[in-house]
């Protein structure tokens, strides 16, 4: 089967129809759903279909609003004002009734799986399967944080008595979160900052990624209906119209963004007071597999395989370079071509479907830059038909040998083309790793622990995480998701995104009889919702 064949079958099955060309014209600000009258814009599907006179173009799903300063100025009010300077009904409710409100989000958010599961296949091309468990990721990250956070408030829930000073002391929130998500994880990713930052008493306004804006209209509802007005307000159009008169605006505590470090330093530059704005940002990472002489062979190429093309190498955490002995280079690059070839191209809905089409609209030109530029310095694609492309699909280019005159070799190819370079002494990796202005992970392959240990022990010092013969991921979400120099700032799991988004505050008074009496009344007849020591269960 030839690519060229990628977009031929035209009859999409029914359960993964979408409406075609419909008018996406609602926006959440301060608790109502709004219609927008002002200037949209096209949003076209990765998949392309063929057009009345048969010619395959990208198929147009419909338009959504392009809003601008002023209506981001609206929303950044409806925020403000709900938080009130902390003394709004959010910020100071109390923390059962918030986990109630998200609750409930979830709740009227499962309903609407199916709808949300073919948007992200038809605006971002990820596969069936793939779309379902982002989904369902997404879910139990909410429920997991609902009983992070009560186990968080059950250890708050008493008062300590230290060098004759009572103090209770709680995470209180720290205003107003601007949020935005990448268009790779357009819903897990984006509700894993938005979610936590709610729950802990924030207000937010959050726009959704450049692709997958659709997917986040069927829960417009369930916001408006969960949450108090002005907690959450979403908007659509472009960062710099949005986002960037937020930032500048000062009125803002924490952004909150996954995505490219240029945008995050760009947005942050605009703050007039920087030291008040928190940033909690997930950027890029190049991260390395390195494969040692004493590996097990079948179970590092599948790994890698996994690493470098889920998603079609479109993941933050996907191996963006692999590292291999070079006794063992050339089994390893023959077993690694033969286990890609056997990866299905096709539609997401299609079973098995590994490699789909690419939502950027400029991407299959830049892996092609890529490309050319490493075979110009001397590397080979080395997998039949690599590289080749037919409108937004690019089959997987692999290259090797890679070398550092390459910007292969430097840029996050975020993309279907897989540098592989051979080492003759591991420090060579090392000295790559420490030299990348990058530092979220690695993976080592080898079955032998006495080569392993004194790499995990030296790279732990240099990345987040350090994967033994398994791939790079972020999951389970429970655990952190952090990375080193350009790669990130703030910890995220299930656990840091509550403290990420809250601060430290406590109640002190001096060990006396007045003050006992005045803690004593507080608490017996539950006047305030911060000093008490009720217990969630
Ligand atoms: O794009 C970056 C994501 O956080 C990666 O998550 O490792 O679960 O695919 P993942």
């Amino acid at each position: 089967m030839s690519i060229k064949t990628i977009f031929d079958d035209q009859n999409v099955p029914a359960p993964f129809q979408v409406p075609l060309n419909q008018k996406y014209d609602t926006y959440l600000l301060n608790g109502e759903i709004k219609k927008w009258q002002g200037k949209t814009s096209e949003v076209h599907s990765p998949i392309f279909t063929k057009n009345a006179e048969g010619k395959l173009e990208p198929t147009l799903l419909g338009t959504v609003p392009v809003m601008g300063e002023k209506d981001a100025l609206e929303a950044l009010d409806a925020a403000n004002t709900a938080f009130n300077n902390g003394t709004g009904l959010w910020p100071t409710m109390k923390v059962a009734d918030r986990i109630k409100c998200v609750e409930n989000f979830a709740a009227i958010m499962a309903t609407k799986r199916e709808e949300v599961v073919n948007f992200i296949m038809w605006e971002i091309g990820k596969t069936l399967p793939d779309a379902q468990k982002e989904f369902d990721r997404t879910i139990e990250y909410i429920h997991d944080t609902i009983e992070e956070l009560k186990e968080l408030d059950r250890n708050c829930a008493k008062l300590k008595l230290h060098s004759e000073v009572y103090a209770q002391i709680r995470r209180g929130p720290l205003g107003v979160v601007l949020c935005l998500g990448p268009y790779n994880y357009p819903l897990n990713e984006t509700f894993c900052l938005l979610i936590p930052a709610i729950i802990m008493g924030n207000t937010t306004v959050f726009k959704p990624a450049k692709f997958g804006v659709i997917l986040i209209t069927p829960l417009l509802e369930a916001f408006a209906e969960a949450f108090p007005k002005g907690v959450v307000n979403i908007l659509f159009g472009r960062g710099r119209e949005v986002a960037t008169p937020i930032v500048k605006s000062g009125r803002v505590e924490v952004l909150a963004l996954i995505g490219n470090s240029k945008s995050a330093n760009a947005l942050q530059s605009h703050h007039p007071k920087q030291n008040r704005l928190r940033l909690v940002l997930g950027l890029e990472a190049k991260n390395p597999a390195i494969v040692l002489p004493d590996t097990d062979m079948d179970l590092a190429v599948e790994e890698c395989v996994l690493g470098s093309l889920s998603y079609n190498g479109q993941r933050c955490t996907a191996l963006k370079m692999i590292f291999v002995h070079e006794n063992i280079i050339e089994t390893f690059n023959k077993k690694f071509v033969e286990r890609v070839k056997q990866l299905k191209y096709g539609l997401p809905w299609e079973e098995g479907v590994k490699l789909t089409p690419l939502p950027e609209p400029g991407k299959p030109e830049y892996i092609k830059s890529l490309v050319d530029d490493a075979i110009a310095k001397g590397a080979e694609i080395i997998n039949e038909g690599g590289g080749e492309s037919h409108h937004s699909f690019v089959y997987p280019a692999i290259m090797y040998p890679v070398n550092e005159k390459m910007d292969l070799y430097h840029e996050e190819q975020f993309g279907p083309v897989v540098p592989i370079l051979s080492f003759k002494d591991v420090q060579e990796p090392i000295d790559s790793i420490v030299n990348s202005n990058y530092g979220q992970q690695v993976s080592l392959f080898s079955v032998n622990a006495d080569t392993l240990a004194p790499l995990v022990d030296s790279l732990v010092n240099q990345v987040c995480r350090v994967n033994i013969n398994s791939q790079c991921q972020r999951g389970p979400d429970v655990y952190p998701f952090v990375g080193r120099k350009d790669s990130a700032v703030s910890t995220l799991s299930v656990r840091a995104a509550l403290r990420s988004f809250s601060i430290r505050t406590l109640v002190a008074c001096k060990n006396n009889q007045l003050n006992k009496d005045i803690l004593n009344d507080m608490l017996d007849n539950n006047k305030s919702n911060f000093v008490n020591t009720n217990y969630i269960l």
